[in-house]
């Protein structure tokens, strides 16, 4: 699959193509990274133009965004439906054959706490992702978010389940990355992951653990931007 413009322009053709998913007066909850970024900024346009919804952020990033282009903001306890989801995704299975169809891995930006968390509430989940991102099964690290007091904990039991943790940016001269909810994100190997529900239920599992980013069974449609358009795949 070729994309014009490369992979910037494949995002922006598929987060602008989700946009137009938005019907008015919908809840729309939205994701966190350069992917759904696209799909802030359309809405946003929309909102301009008369269309009235509602966002609810994911991250600090994506709220900073969505106020920045005019969208109305809200959150889970003041709303009885999220219509549809906006979100990206490091990696997605791809092929229709797999039992992990439409896995993803996520949290690539930290974020995918809170992005389970109103992905999973929506009546659609849409993901919004450029050619790079498909892949016939997940291999890509998992980024697991873990309580501070937790990470060597976390990171012993991980290597136990046969993965390779590090935590994220344990070298950088600010100290690693914290998350919005104040936590610490271990990204741990794991290979070629062939049954990524078996994996996420034995992560979710473990103590101290607060969200990994294998999101299994959650995503409704792939939305990919191509070089001359964009392919839905449900
Ligand atoms: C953030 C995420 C992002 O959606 C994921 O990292 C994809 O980002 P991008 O669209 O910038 O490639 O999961 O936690």
């Amino acid at each position: 699959m070729k994309t014009a413009g490369g992979t910037d322009a494949a995002k922006r053709r598929a987060g602008e193509r989700a946009a137009e998913e938005v019907e008015d007066g919908d809840v729309v909850a939205l994701g966190t990274g350069s992917t759904t970024a696209y799909a802030i900024e359309a809405i946003g346009e929309a909102v301009g133009d008369g269309l009235e919804v509602q966002g609810i952020p994911t991250s600090f990033q994506s709220r900073q965004l969505a106020l920045e282009v005019g969208i109305p903001l809200t959150d889970l306890d003041a709303v009885e439906t999220v219509d549809l989801a906006i979100d990206g995704a490091d990696q997605v299975v791809d092929d229709a054959d797999s039992p992990a169809h439409g896995a993803l891995v996520k949290g690539g930006g930290a974020a995918h706490a809170r992005e389970k968390l109103v992905d999973a509430a929506a009546e659609r989940f849409v993901v919004v992702a450029d050619p790079t991102k498909l892949a016939d099964a997940l291999e890509r690290s998992v980024p697991i978010e873990v309580l501070p007091d937790a990470h060597s904990v976390v990171a012993d039991r991980l290597s136990e389940l046969g993965g390779d943790p590090t935590l994220r940016d344990a070298e950088r001269k600010d100290g690693p990355v914290v998350t919005d909810n104040g936590n610490l994100v271990l990204d741990c190997e794991f290979g070629r992951i062939d049954n990524p529900d078996a994996l996420a239920a034995r992560l979710s599992r473990l103590p101290g653990v607060v969200e990994h980013g294998l999101f299994v069974d959650l995503a409704d449609a792939t939305y990919v931007g191509l070089e001359d358009g964009v392919e839905v795949r449900e």
